[in-house]
Formats: C-alpha cells, sequence, structure tokens
C-alpha cells in the first residue's frame, strides 16, 4: 500500500525532473485543426446502461452508421467522459460508477466514454501535453456529430477529471459552437496551475463551466489538483485541500475492511472525491449538497457565508444553478466523509460576558442541536480564541436535518494540557442569547437561556442549555 502511494504521488508529483529527461510528444499546434479524422487517436465509446463498465460500441468520427449501430439517441443529451492520467494504462473503478450514475438519472441520454489511455499512461507531463491533442480530437468528434449529424452541441455536456479536465477545456475552446456545459473534476495542477487559459479548463471553454476542487494540498506548484479557480462557478468542498475520510489511517481501515482491491481509489481518496461528489448530485436528487459564495476558507470557518441573497448560494453538482459571473466564483461547504455527502449549515453567534478579562486560545466545546425534526448531539468545535466582553461566530455543521431548531446545548471542554493557571481558575463566561442561522433554510432564529436571565458557560463543567426565546427579539441588537 505504502509502496503504491509512493510511487503513485512519485509519478504524479515528479514531474520536473521528469520534464527534463523527456521529450514532449511531437504535436502540430491544437490550434490548426483538420478535419482529417485519421489523425484521431481518441476513442469514443457509447456506453449503454446495461453495460456501464465496458465499451462495446464507438462512435467514429467521419462513419455515420456508427452512430445509428450505437443506437445514439438524437433527441437526447450527451455526456461525455473524459479520464485522466493513469499508471496502469486501465479505466479507473470510478468511470463505470460514473456512467452508471449518469444513466441512473437520465435513462435517455448518450454516455460517450473518451479512451486516451495509451497517452495517459506516460510519464505525467508526457500527459499533461497530450491533453492539447486529446482536447482536439474531443472537438474534431463534437464538430463531425455537429456539422454532419445535426446533432446540437447545446445538448452536449462535457465531464473531465484531473488530466481531463484540461483536455475538456481544450476542446471546448475549438469546437466551432459553444458545447453547453464542462464539469471540471480536480482539474490537475502539476503543469496548469500557471498555464495560460487557451491551455487548461477556463470559464470561455463552454456557456457553463462548474469545477470541484477536493485535493488542493501544498504550494500552487505541488498541488495535484489546480487551486485557483478556473470556471464560472468553483467549489472548493471542506476547503478544498483534503476530504474528510482520506487519510492514510481511515484509508488502512477500510483495507482491513474491504482488502486491497480499491488500493488505487485509496490513494487518490481527495482527488477521486470531487467524481463521486458528482455522482452523489445525481444519484442522491432528495440530498442535495448546498454551497455558499465567501471569499476565504476562513470567513467559511467563520458561518459568515452561509447566505442566498443574490445568487450567494447554490447547488452541488448536476442541478448547479448555471450563474455566470465575470469572475469567477469561489464557492464552499462541508461534506460527509461517504456517500451521500450532504451536511447542515448553522453560523452559531455568542456574546461572551464576563467580569473577568480572561483571553484562552483553541478551546474545545460541544455543541448540541434539537429540533422538530430530529437532533444532533456534540458536534465538537474549537475555537481559536475566547476573550471577555467579545461576540463570537462560527460553523456547525451536522449529517443530521434537525428540522427547525429549537433548542441548542452548549459544553465548553477542558483543553488537555495541565496549567498552573488553569489549575487554580474557574473560567467561566455569561451567556445572555445564541443566535443561529441556518444556510439550508436560511432561517434565523435566537435562542435564550432555559432558566435564567444568562446562563453560565464553565469550563469542565455541565452544559449551558438555550431554548427558543419566548419575546419578540428586535434583530439589530447585539446582546
Ligand atoms: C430518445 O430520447 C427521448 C427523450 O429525449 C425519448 O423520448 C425516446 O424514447 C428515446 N428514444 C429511444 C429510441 O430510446
Ligand atoms: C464586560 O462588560 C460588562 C458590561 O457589559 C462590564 O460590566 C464588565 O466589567 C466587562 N468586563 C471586562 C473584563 O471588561
Ligand atoms: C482586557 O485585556 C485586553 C488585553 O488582553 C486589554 O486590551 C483590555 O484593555 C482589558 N480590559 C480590561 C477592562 O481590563
Amino acid at each position: 500500500m505504502l509502496a503504491v502511494c509512493v510511487c503513485w504521488m512519485y509519478c504524479f508529483i515528479a514531474f520536473n525532473q521528469a520534464l527534463a529527461t523527456t521529450e514532449p510528444p511531437t504535436s502540430s499546434s491544437p490550434t490548426e485543426k483538420v478535419n482529417d479524422y485519421s489523425q484521431i487517436e481518441s476513442k469514443f465509446a457509447l456506453r449503454t446502461a446495461e453495460v456501464p463498465d465496458d465499451d462495446t460500441c464507438y462512435l467514429l468520427p467521419g462513419q455515420a452508421e456508427t452512430v445509428s449501430n450505437c443506437n445514439f439517441n438524437h433527441t437526447s443529451k450527451t455526456f461525455v467522459v473524459i479520464h485522466g492520467w493513469t499508471l496502469t494504462g486501465m479505466y479507473e473503478s470510478w468511470v463505470p460508477k460514473l456512467v452508471d450514475a449518469l444513466y441512473k438519472r437520465e435513462p435517455d441520454s448518450n454516455v460517450v466514454v473518451v479512451d486516451w489511455l495509451s497517452r495517459a499512461q506516460q510519464h505525467y507531463p508526457v500527459s499533461a501535453d497530450y491533453t492539447q491533442l486529446v482536447g482536439r480530437d474531443v472537438a474534431t468528434f463534437i464538430d463531425w456529430m455537429e456539422e454532419e449529424l445535426n446533432y446540437p452541441v447545446d445538448n452536449m455536456h462535457l465531464l473531465g477529471y484531473s488530466l481531463g479536465a484540461h483536455a475538456a477545456g481544450i476542446a471546448g475552446s475549438l469546437t466551432k459552437k459553444k458545447v453547453n456545459r464542462i464539469t471540471g473534476l480536480d482539474p490537475a495542477g502539476p503543469n496548469f496551475e500557471y498555464a495560460d487559459a487557451p491551455s487548461r479548463l477556463s470559464p470561455d471553454d463552454a456557456n457553463f463551466v462548474d469545477v470541484l476542487h477536493t485535493y488542493t494540498r501544498g504550494s500552487p506548484d505541488r498541488s495535484i489538483g489546480i487551486q485557483k479557480p478556473v470556471g464560472h462557478i468553483d467549489i472548493y468542498p471542506n476547503g478544498g485541500s483534503f476530504q474528510p475520510g482520506c487519510n492514510l489511517g481511515e484509508a488502512l481501515l477500510l483495507i482491513a475492511e474491504k482488502g486491497l482491491g480499491d488500493v488505487d481509489q485509496l490513494v487518490k481518496c481527495s482527488h477521486e472525491r470531487s467524481i463521486h461528489l458528482f455522482i452523489d448530485s445525481l444519484l442522491y436528487d432528495e440530498k442535495q449538497s448546498m454551497t455558499y459564495r465567501c471569499n476565504s476558507k476562513e470567513a467559511f470557518e467563520k458561518g459568515l457565508c452561509l447566505s442566498c441573497r443574490k445568487n450567494r448560494c447554490n447547488t452541488l453538482g448536476y442541478k448547479v444553478n448555471k450563474v455566470r459571473s465575470k469572475r469567477s466564483t469561489k464557492m464552499y461547504l462541508k461534506t460527509r466523509a461517504q456517500m451521500p455527502y450532504k451536511v447542515f449549515h448553522y453560523q452559531v453567534k455568542v456574546h461572551l460576558f464576563g467580569k473577568k478579562n480572561w483571553t484562552l486560545t483553541n478551546q474545545p466545546f460541544l455543541v448540541s442541536l434539537y429540533g422538530t425534526e430530529g437532533e444532533s448531539e456534540n458536534i465538537a468545535i474549537t475555537l481559536p480564541e475566547v476573550s471577555t466582553n467579545t461576540t463570537y461566530s462560527f460553523l456547525v455543521y451536522t449529517e443530521v436535518d434537525v428540522g427547525d431548531l429549537l433548542m441548542l446545548k452548549v459544553t465548553w471542554e477542558k483543553d488537555s494540557f495541565f496549567s498552573w493557571s488553569n489549575w487554580w481558575n474557574t473560567y467561566a463566561f455569561e451567556i445572555r442569547k445564541i443566535r443561529v442561522k441556518s444556510g439550508e433554510s436560511q432561517k434565523k432564529i435566537v435562542l435564550c437561556s432555559k432558566d435564567a436571565a444568562h446562563s453560565y458557560l464553565q469550563r469542565g463543567k455541565g452544559p449551558a442549555l438555550f431554548v427558543k426565546c419566548f419575546e419578540p427579539i428586535h434583530s439589530k441588537n447585539h446582546d
């Protein structure tokens, strides 16, 4: 496992060395596109709902009969799936899963898988260069469909993963008419982070470009997924750098349970999460994850970005609201570690009163939410700082749909390390009201201390309880 992991990471990241030693592929400029179909190396397999895991019928540009032979449906939309770099030279296990999910959601659609495996199996930088040629192949295919077969480009949705996202972008920039949509699934970072828009995925490659960034860990030139926004809407789940359930410990646990079959997938867990988030949006129509526009991941962590006004929130994945602003929009959300990924986001705002002037850092709290539909207990929160007579805002999220919030419980836990000041002091704050805003319902509620005018929140002691206030509250009042 470790060996595979290290090797994979090495192969992917060590593109600099490889660049120095490997000849780049000889290629004519991608802009001089010719209608010589014999130059096309990529293969276009129209998969079926019955056999989502195998290429059984190929659409051959220039040969119109292949389209009817493969039972291509001219009145339905077409999804074009483009894979990324591969160590093994084989399709990865996500391909049939995505194909299957697309057919489950759109049974009449055409799902075309682009096979560029031989070019994708080279040293990373060589394969990265090949995305230009693959993009040109795909563009030629799309133009042929449009010109020779009158298939509307407006029905085309390209989905590209990793290097495939950039191939989709190149394709989109070369077609005679713009394709309807490109979804970039964690577009590759190395060789593309600093590339010009024409040689990578960018917003002008389709009428609408949405991008999921799920593995952008590390410095920009080393990050496996591209860090900068490259679409109309760029979503950074869980901050974008790394995904829950993907650390090595968790991966090893999964291997212990499920065996070594999916090692490949585990190694690329965060990278591939982009695909599974999209699959999730296809399969769990009733559990659509919401995303929220935010300037930074830090502001999102404070719960400051849960607004839905002026298109500030959106749904993740297939049913995205196609909002196109001039500048690309960064969106954030939290997710579960498994499908269905949806969670419910809350902003909690609280003012900590006190007689004594205290400032403490990295304090652990437990928050429990009780609502009309259910409850979610002991959600762990760490506040970077708590200080007397200061207002704090933070994000709380849970996979449980609690409905309308009725009651909230906070416990201030002892932090783990011992200090003399901890020994002598009983840290406590007084809380009068807690303001909560739900991202999913957009409802705001003010909770008051359950028994008295205020509750004491004492470190290491029992919880403070807050219930929906009875009196009308002046919403601008800050206490
Ligand atoms: C083609 O798709 C349309 C919907 O777009 C559907 O009504 C029709 O039945 C499909 N045709 C075939 C042959 O499956
Ligand atoms: C905090 O504010 C209250 C008034 O709201 C005041 O009585 C108290 O002394 C202040 N505490 C500190 C430490 O300044
Ligand atoms: C509380 O401490 C902060 C610095 O930690 C200081 O700026 C502030 O003036 C203090 N307030 C009172 C009322 O002592």
